[in-house]
């Protein structure tokens, strides 16, 4: 592995600036570059393609979880951390005195026994994943994931959400997290390029279909869920979820009323206001883009596009997924 980083850092780069490019935003000097039919920060694919090329193993995982950028990460990493370590740390969301010292008060979903794997491989090439990691999380497309990621056993958790949706919320979040150097992206040109598939791990389509395929073929092995679906039935899901990474509930669990506390602990109206969720301190991750705990809370709600995108927009957005999706069985 070092000798294929050593050899092959300068390769990389090469590699990289050799693919289909397009400008992210008209006036910006960043771009995203397209790698097996997907779009990526330059940061983001030499990540994906040292841990393409170098993660022999995920043993020391017990979930993968893959997301398209802004479909409900930050909230299902704490949804998986919470059902994982309820019996170590008791998700109370109440006053009483069980609530103040549960991880997640002190860290962001983040930062709380998950590693963003193309962003760890990216800083740390020669060793993608080095110890136990019980959440390893991707935004990459299914078919370029690593090989060990989808010949072991350790279950991967996919969560989407509608397209209207997270493409608003991706539009705030771009801004957010770019570099002041760089001029902000409209909301027309972020419109345009999504629609072409040009947005960071897009086309957004092709991405869910991916794990949806997948998913039909291996349902042991990929759940696919919806951000929509946890929303609105939000017991059954977590149900579902913890069953299916191996930690399900038992019935005087359920009788107690854990999945509920679960529900509740995570929800957006509590994370949200935590302190530690609340930092705006931000950390470089890439040379133009920069993150902080709090970017990661924003609305929290199904239908906020209503609020931002015209009728024309929606009509177009309507009109794409319902021609990529028909015949697939998935819907929204
Ligand atoms: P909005 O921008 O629509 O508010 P990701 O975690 O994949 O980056 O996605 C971020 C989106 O999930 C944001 O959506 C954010 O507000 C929302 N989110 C974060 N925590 C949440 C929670 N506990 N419950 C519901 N939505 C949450």
């Amino acid at each position: 592995n070092n000798m294929f980083f050593r050899k092959g850092q300068s390769q990389l780069d090469g590699f990289i600036l050799s693919l289909p490019k397009e400008p992210y935003g008209s006036t910006s000097d960043e771009s995203l570059y397209q790698y097996e039919g997907f779009w990526y920060y330059k940061s983001d694919l030499q990540g994906a393609i040292i841990s393409q090329k170098t993660l022999v193993s995920v043993e020391p995982c017990d979930v993968v979880l893959a997301t398209f950028p802004k479909s409900g990460t930050t909230w299902f990493k704490a949804l998986i951390f919470t059902i994982m370590n309820r019996n170590q740390h008791n998700p109370c969301s109440s006053t009483s005195s069980c609530s103040n010292s549960h991880p997640l008060h002190f860290a962001s979903p983040h930062d709380c026994a998950s590693r963003w794997l193309e962003h760890y491989a990216y800083k740390n090439p020669t060793n993608p994943v080095p110890d136990h990691v019980p959440i390893l999380s991707t935004h990459m497309p299914y078919h370029s994931l690593p090989v060990s990621i989808k010949s072991s056993c350790c279950p991967i958790v996919y969560v989407c959400r509608n397209t209207k949706d997270n493409f608003v919320s991706l539009w705030h979040f771009t801004n957010k997290m770019r570099s002041n150097k760089l001029p902000p992206i409209s909301l027309g040109e972020a419109f345009e390029l999504f629609c072409r598939g040009v947005s960071p791990f897009g086309p957004f389509w092709d991405h869910l279909l991916g794990y949806w395929k997948a998913s039909l073929e291996s349902p042991n092995k990929i759940l696919f869920l919806k951000y929509e679906d946890m929303k609105r039935e939000p017991g059954v899901c977590v149900k579902k979820l913890a069953e299916f990474i191996g930690y399900p509930f038992s019935h005087e669990e359920e009788t107690q009323g854990v999945v509920q506390h679960i529900v509740e602990f995570c929800s957006f109206e509590n994370l949200s206001n935590f302190e530690v969720n609340k930092m705006e301190t931000t950390k470089s991750i890439a040379p133009t883009l920069t993150v902080s705990n709090n970017m990661f809370f924003r609305k929290g709600q199904v239908g906020d596009y209503k609020n931002f995108l015209t009728k024309e927009m929606i009509g177009i957005l309507d009109a794409i997924t319902e021609d990529k999706f028909k015949d697939s069985g998935l819907n929204f």
